[in-house]
Order: structure tokens, then C-alpha cells, then sequence
């Protein structure tokens, strides 16, 4: 292949490389993202039209083989230059503004809202009825393909950024004050969500799951985690159950239906039906729930969770078993 073609491979490469995947954005599964895919679709398909019929002009104007000796023509070749991006240009400001006027259109009220609140580094999530009742989770937030759901984004650290690529975004969430989001999925399946503004030691690892499920689906899911937490399944996790206590665990988390009720890291009571650990940096697995309780600075750098290193492995694998069981 000549040097050339060479280049050309590595460009359409590298330039086609995050095409794909459950962080793309020109995959959308949700209103806004379908809105911002096709916002970019013509906004280079208008770019590529509007750089070849300048770069066009500019090669006839300064052709070497012709002299341009007509006034006039130089009179053309200006107001051509000129009119090209005048016209152009608005008509893109037009189009660009459509997806925000629509970012807040809602058809019908929402079933309920979500609140989500950013920690350093993870994500406190709270769905909130309109009845007044609530449900805590974290790290992970499920809805209903076809609704509108409003969520409501906050921080009292520092400032980070709300980002689901395939559904919508991405806001910052400013200390001091709320902003917010209109999530709307379009199709089911599980995506990605990250937090796009640096934000400490540990903003890479600052991600949570989303899923979007049909109606039933969802309100199965809902259900389930507006439940207490289920009683430890066998002697293992009743032990585990046990050292959750001693060891002071529930002083910074809450299980519902257990004493536990710490405020300070998420909630756990349905912590064993969560995709990932600890904010998407590890998958949910006990093996990977005795390396976080043992070690969250090893992975996650200066997470506020303390190292209890002096946990026996036995004992941590008893409380993995408690943990992983909270389904
Ligand atoms: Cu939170 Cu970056």
C-alpha cells in the first residue's frame, strides 16, 4: 500500500474509531441523543458542502494556468465567497437551535422524577413519587423505554458533569444550585454513563450503568428495589451479616429493613443486583466486593471509603457473600 493510502487508512480509522459501543453517541437510544446524532450528521454534511465550494473558489481564484482580466468576474468570485457562508450559516443556526427549544417538551406528566447527586466519586440516585415516597439507590438508574423522565441533577463537592452518551446530555452538576435533564429512552438495552468533567484523583472511575427497560419489565424492577433487604440466604451471609455490624459498616450505609442506616456511602440494599461495584470500576462479583472492602484506595486513589485490610479473608468472605446477596 503506498504512504498515501497509508494515511488515508489511519484517518477514516481513528475517525470511525467511537462509532460504536455503549458510550457512542452516534448509536442513540434516547430523544436528545437521536436529536444531537442527526444535528451532526447535517452539520457536516453542510460543513463539507460549504469547505469544497470555498476551497473551490479559492483554487479558481488563484489558478496559475488562468488570469482572471474581467472585473467582473473577481466582482463574482467575492460575492460568491461572501453569499456561500452568509446563506448557509443560519440556516445551520436554525437547525442547531430546534434540539433545544425540544430538550424540555414534555408529552404527558412523568411517572416520577429522578434525583441524582453527584459524590466524590459516585452517584447517589433517588426516584421520587409524586405521593410523597422515595426510593435510594446508587450508581445505577433504570427507565422505561417511551417515557419522559425529568431528572434533577446536584453536587455538594465539586463540579462534575451528567453524561449518557446514548441517551442524552451531558450538565454539569454546579455546587450550590440544581440543573437539569430530560431523560427519554427510545429502545431498550443497557448503556453507559460517565462523569465529563474532571473532578479528583478518581473521576475515571466516576461511571454508572443505565437501563432501559420495557414498561413491565421496569415496574418488576422498581418493585423489587422498593423492597427491604432480603435476610441473609444461608450461614455464610448470616455471619457476613453480623461483621457488616461489628466492623462498623453501617455507620456511613444504609441497608433498609436493618439497623443500617449511614447516609455518608450508598445504599446497599439491593447492592448484589447492581451490574458494577463501586461506581463501575469493578464488575459486581464477590471476589471483586472482598477487594473493595479491603482495599477501595487500591481501586479507586483517594476514595473516602477507609481500607479494611485487617479483615481476615474469611471474614471478608463472609460479608461478600451478605453483600452479593442484597439482590
Ligand atoms: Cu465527577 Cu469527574
Amino acid at each position: 500500500m503506498s504512504r498515501g493510502r497509508w494515511y488515508a487508512a489511519i484517518v477514516s480509522w481513528v475517525s470511525t474509531a467511537a462509532c460504536g459501543g455503549p458510550l457512542s453517541t452516534l448509536a442513540p437510544a434516547g430523544r436528545e441523543a437521536e436529536d444531537a446524532a442527526s444535528l451532526f450528521v447535517w452539520m457536516t454534511v453542510a460543513a463539507a458542502v460549504l469547505w469544497t465550494g470555498l476551497v473551490a473558489l479559492l483554487l479558481y481564484a488563484t489558478s496559475s494556468t488562468r488570469e482572471i482580466t474581467n472585473p467582473r468576474t473577481g466582482s463574482r468570485l467575492i460575492a460568491a465567497g461572501f453569499l456561500l457562508p452568509v446563506t448557509l450559516l443560519p440556516v445551520l443556526l436554525v437547525f442547531g437551535l430546534r434540539p433545544l427549544a425540544r430538550a424540555d417538551e414534555r408529552s404527558s406528566p412523568p411517572p416520577f422524577s429522578i434525583d441524582v447527586a453527584a459524590e466524590q466519586w459516585w452517584w447517589r440516585v433517588r426516584y421520587a413519587f409524586d405521593d410523597g415516597r422515595s426510593i435510594p439507590l446508587a450508581n445505577e438508574i433504570h427507565l422505561p423505554v417511551g417515557a419522559e423522565i425529568p431528572a434533577r441533577l446536584t453536587s455538594h463537592n465539586v463540579i462534575h458533569s451528567f453524561w449518557i452518551p446514548a441517551l442524552a446530555g451531558k450538565v454539569d452538576m454546579i455546587p450550590g444550585r440544581s440543573t437539569r435533564l430530560l431523560l427519554a429512552p427510545t429502545r431498550t438495552g443497557e448503556f453507559q454513563g460517565v462523569c465529563a468533567e474532571y473532578c479528583g484523583a478518581s473521576h475515571a472511575f466516576m461511571a454508572f450503568t443505565v437501563v432501559a427497560h420495557e414498561q413491565q419489565d421496569f415496574d418488576r424492577w422498581l418493585l423489587g428495589q422498593a423492597q427491604p433487604a432480603r435476610e441473609p440466604a444461608n450461614e455464610s451471609a448470616e455471619r457476613g451479616s453480623a461483621l457488616f455490624f461489628r466492623h462498623g459498616c453501617a455507620a456511613c450505609h444504609a441497608i433498609r429493613g436493618t439497623s443500617a442506616n449511614g447516609v455518608v456511602g450508598p445504599d446497599l440494599t439491593h447492592v448484589g443486583s447492581r451490574a458494577r461495584l463501586a461506581a463501575g470500576a469493578r464488575p459486581n462479583h464477590p471476589e471483586a466486593l472482598i477487594e473493595w472492602i479491603s482495599a477501595p484506595s487500591h481501586v479507586k486513589p483517594e476514595a473516602t471509603m477507609p481500607d479494611f485490610a485487617m479483615i481476615g479473608r474469611s471474614d471478608l468472605t463472609d460479608i461478600a457473600a451478605y453483600l452479593h446477596g442484597l439482590q
